[in-house]
């Protein structure tokens, strides 16, 4: 067998794009790993090379930067979900600052005229208004626990998944990313079906009732709880509901799935409605909205504000602009923008956002906005509308190019371009820069403690 190899002293000095740390040997190897921060000094165990790049996992700390903090969570060593919680806040924000302007030199080669620094949190904890919990009958188990000999055997669990794992979930008991009551209403409903043996989701053998669970908060105070079982198992279903109504009457839309595919998804499923409204209240500056169980809001409500006024500030209205708003979601731009413009039409995918939207131009007095439902790609052309400014805001895969193209024959006068991943934006942009001048760009950060980015970009028509 093949001696694995120890590097020793390994200087971790970077973090690369999906959040893996950068280790430099004194020869010039680089080595992504999992865990340190830069300033650390670290002997890594070498693992394959992948890309070209080796891949190494932590043997021994050697010595700890300066720019670490202690994490405020339990979880924090197995959970991964907020894996920067070790780095000062101060060095997380310099980080994604670099990254968003490295992806742009790099993928795009790009000169922008102003690259404004990165905005942070004021809220670094307790900032999400949404999380996610899966069940599962495998809890992820410490390293410590895989070492003693004990037998765990089944160990129903209600939490998030380890970092790579499908089935395996590590269990919460308090989690610092939601407000009250989302860590009560989570354990009450993890001791009541425990308690009253309610089998929990078995991801390998497709069996048991307990799904998942979504909890959504909102800054006026509403929540919503969405439960997902594998099958309509009615007397229990209403056992768990009633129980959760009874100790937390103050939940304002309680709703529930019946999945019973492989797959957690539940955009195709239908949502009935337990109990009080079936949507949740938010508000970002003066705008309300009502968010049905599966559409997307952004789930930082304090910095989306500061997010969409970024936007507004480089897209500078006059009052007399027609807007599109591509990939609207339940309308949140285009409904935020309406009132500074002349007309605005947003184009989303999700047919129950739409329907949102449209709700919500109503619940705003907003009589200057219309909404479409299909794919970007297939609806954009250049002959239905002709905009004087494109905002748009993709998930994370980017623009398709066929949507760059057609942007580019539209030729609106500016594009601001709102991305949670840098590395796609930069591509775009890069196709954008032959007809567009890069004017402005701009990272907020929406997730603290976590690698993901945010970044606002303006571009406009050069001319000729
Ligand atoms: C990052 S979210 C932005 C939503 C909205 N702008 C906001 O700030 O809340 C991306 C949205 O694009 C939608 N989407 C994804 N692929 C799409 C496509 N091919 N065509 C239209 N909409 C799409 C998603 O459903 C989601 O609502």
């Amino acid at each position: 067998m093949r001696k694995k190899k120890i590097v020793e002293d390994v200087a971790i000095v970077d973090i690369a794009d999906r959040g893996k740390s950068i280790g430099k040997t004194a020869e010039g190897k680089v080595i992504f790993v999992n865990g340190p921060v830069p300033g650390d000094i670290v002997d890594i165990l070498l693992l394959r090379k992948r890309k070209g790049v080796f891949q190494g996992v932590i043997k021994e700390y050697k010595s700890y930067s300066e720019d670490r903090v202690a994490p405020v969570c339990d979880h924090f060593e197995n959970c991964g979900g907020c894996k920067w919680q070790h780095l000062s806040y101060k060095k997380q924000l310099e980080y994604k600052d670099k990254q968003v302007k490295e992806a742009l030199r790099r993928i795009a080669k790009v000169e922008i005229e102003e690259l404004l620094p990165i905005v942070g949190g004021e809220k670094t904890e307790y900032y999400r208004n949404k999380l996610e919990f899966s069940f599962s009958n495998k809890r992820w188990l410490t390293d410590e626990e895989i070492r003693s000999d004990k037998d765990f055997g089944e160990t129903k669990v209600l939490g998030f998944h380890a970092p790579g794992s499908f089935d395996k979930i590590v269990a919460v008991e308090h989690c610092y990313l939601q407000d009250s009551p989302s860590n009560e209403i989570r354990n009450f409903v993890r001791d009541f079906t425990i308690e009253n043996d309610f089998e929990y989701w078995d991801a390998r053998k497709h069996t048991g009732l307990m799904r998942n669970m979504v909890i959504r908060t909102s800054s006026l105070g509403q929540t919503m709880v969405l439960i997902s079982f594998s099958r309509d198992e009615k007397d229990k279903i209403s056992a768990l509901l009633d129980a959760i109504i009874k100790r937390f009457p103050d939940i304002t839309s309680l709703n529930y799935v019946i999945n019973p595919k492989v797959n957690d998804t539940m955009w195709d499923l239908d949502v009935i409605n337990y109990f009080g409204e079936k949507d949740i209240k938010e508000k970002i500056g003066d705008v309300e909205f009502i968010i049905s169980p599966k559409s997307f809001f952004q789930t930082n409500t304090f910095q989306s504000k500061v997010l969409y006024d970024i936007a507004v500030d480089f897209a500078d209205f006059k009052g007399d602009e027609n807007v599109l708003d591509l990939y609207t979601g339940i309308g949140s731009i285009a409904l935020y923008v309406a009132k500074k413009v002349k007309s605005v039409l947003g184009i989303e995918l999700v047919p129950e956002a739409i329907a949102d939207a449209k709700i919500n131009a109503k619940l705003n007095g907003i009589d200057n906005a219309a909404f479409l439902v299909g794919d970007v790609k297939d609806i954009l052309n250049d002959k239905f509308y002709k905009p004087d400014i494109i905002i748009v805001d993709p998930p994370r895969a980017g623009l398709h190019k066929d949507v760059v193209e057609t942007m580019m024959r539209i030729s609106p006068q500016k594009i601001v371009y709102i991305s949670c991943n840098p590395s796609t934006q930069a591509r775009d942009v890069a196709l954008l820069k032959t007809k567009y001048n890069v004017i402005k760009s701009q990272a907020v950060d929406m997730f603290p403690h976590t690698h993901h980015i945010e970044n606002v970009m303006l571009l406009t028509l050069a001319e000729g």
